[in-house]
Order: structure tokens, then sequence, then C-alpha cells
């Protein structure tokens, strides 16, 4: 923490959590094997964000895409989920962190289901740090549901096709409820979004890590967040610095009249 400026913290920090199964791939071990070290990863960098003042924590813990693996898989990240459910409950409880899931609700077995809302119920009034799960999640389906439901609205004569805005599209958007992402982390090597935050991470930066997400430490975390801090975010405009130099210069043609 010593290096990092405690005012300018990302207010919300997304992970794409990747590289479970090439952790226990290169073991010998089964992909499951990676899946519930990984989960390990997931309560220390829950901790540590709390600890820092993140305010806001999106977890991508499984893609809609992700149903297409092996069944034996699937079935093993499902009891590895309700297990983390299960087992964060006072951790949540006892540090204000609420908990909320985004994606495809309906397709997760009930098993699950019914332990997730009920600890989105339980953790409903926290306001210390929201952590959002990304379970059954993509973007593009997240911004097909979106359009879908104003579409609807529109149909049934509530909504005019010229109110239909960023703001409101924005609204619809369950990912944006907790503002835009300001520093989305990849770990396990690859460069690509995977189908994640579409709208929310417009304007995130990106920091990618060689670490597999088992291996991911307080440390690695620290370390992206004082890489974000050193990035210039301009959101289209010029660096602050550079918008200081240019306000009292002459632009060159003016210049030259002065001399003239
Ligand atoms: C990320 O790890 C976890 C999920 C996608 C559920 P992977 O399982 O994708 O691990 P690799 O990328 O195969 O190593
Ligand atoms: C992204 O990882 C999804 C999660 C981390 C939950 P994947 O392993 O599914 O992504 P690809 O297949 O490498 O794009
Ligand atoms: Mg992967």
């Amino acid at each position: 923490m010593s290096d990092l400026d405690p005012s300018r913290l990302p207010a919300h920090v997304a992970v794409i959590m990747d590289g479970n199964g090439r952790w226990a791939e290169t073991r010998g071990w089964p992909r499951p094997f990676g899946h519930r070290q990984g989960s390990e990863a997931v309560r220390r960098i829950v901790r540590a964000s709390r600890r820092l003042g993140i305010r806001a924590l999106t977890l991508y813990a499984f893609s809609e895409q992700n149903w297409q693996r092996p069944e034996g898989e699937v079935d093993a990240l499902m009891e590895l989920l309700r297990e983390f459910l299960l087992s964060e409950r006072d951790e949540l409880l006892d540090n204000g962190i609420r908990l909320r899931m985004i994606g495809r609700r309906e397709r997760l077995p009930s098993r699950v289901r019914e332990v997730l809302e009920a600890l989105e119920r339980e953790t409903e009034g926290l306001s210390d740090m929201t952590l959002t799960l990304a379970l059954s999640y993509g973007g593009r389906e997240e911004l097909t549901d979106a359009v879908r439901l104003l579409a609807a609205q529109v149909a049934e004569g509530r909504l005019a096709p010229s109110d239909l805005d960023e703001a409101r599209l924005e609204a619809a958007i369950p990912s944006m409820d907790v503002g835009p992402c300001d520093l989305l982390i990849r770990t396990g090597g690859e460069q690509r979004i995977s189908n994640f935050l579409l709208w929310s991470a417009a304007y995130a930066e990106l920091v990618f890590s060689e670490r597999l997400w088992p291996d991911f430490q307080d440390a690695d975390l620290l370390d992206a967040l004082g890489v974000y801090q050193a990035r210039d975010r301009r959101f289209g405009r010029v660096s602050s610095a550079a918008s200081m130099a240019t306000s009292d210069v002459l632009m060159p043609d003016a210049a030259s009249r002065a001399h003239a």
C-alpha cells in the first residue's frame, strides 16, 4: 500500500479470473483442483479489496459460454460456488459487504440459486463494498437483455423511441449499478475481454497479469493498482498537464500575427 495514493484508488475494480485449469494441468491434476485453489484466491482478493477501501469489486466467475465445458467441470464449478457462498456468509456480514450477481440466474442450478439469493437478501443493506459475481454472464447477453426490455416498453407505448438514450440503456444494464469499471484485471496471460463488461469497461484501464489465478496474491493486486495509478486517463480529452500548457499559448498562426 505504501506507494499507492489512497485518494486515487479505482472505485470499481473487475477481474477476469483466468488460469485455474492450466494451474492444475501443469501439476498433472484434474482441472477442478485448479478451480478449488482459485476459490482461495477469491477469498484473498475480496478481503484485500475491502481492506484497501475499494467500493466495488466485480468478479467474472462463470461465463455464459462456460456452459459448453464438460459436464464434470461445470458440476464441480457449481459445487465450489455453493461452498464459497456458504462459507463466506459471516465474512460478508462482518465486513459490510453487499453481494449481488449479474448474469442469467435462471440457468444456475436451484441449489446454487437458493444460497445466492438468500445471501443477496441478507446483505442488501450493506454498503462498505459491493461484491458482484458474474455468473452465467456475458456482456453481449446483458446488452441484448437490456435492449429487449426497452423494446418491450416501446412496444407498450410507455417509451418513445426518441427517449431512448445512453442514460436509459445504461439504467437497464445490471453491471452498471455500481458505476463504470475503472480497472479491469485479467490473470492467466491472455489479452482479451472474453465477453465481460462490454459497456462498463468502455474506458476501463486494462491490466494483464501472467499470474495464473490460483497464484494471484495481495501483492499482485497492489501491483495492478500501482500500474493503474501511473496511467493517464484522458477519456478522449488531452491530459490535464497538456491542457494547462496549451491554454495560455497562442495558436501558431495567431502567434505569427501577434509578431507582425
Ligand atoms: C478460469 O479458469 C475459470 C473459469 C473460466 C470458470 P479456466 O478454467 O479458464 O483456466 P484455463 O484458462 O483453462 O487455464
Ligand atoms: C473467461 O475465461 C471467463 C472467466 C474467467 C469466468 P475463459 O477461459 O472462459 O475465456 P477464453 O475461453 O480464454 O476466452
Ligand atoms: Mg481460461
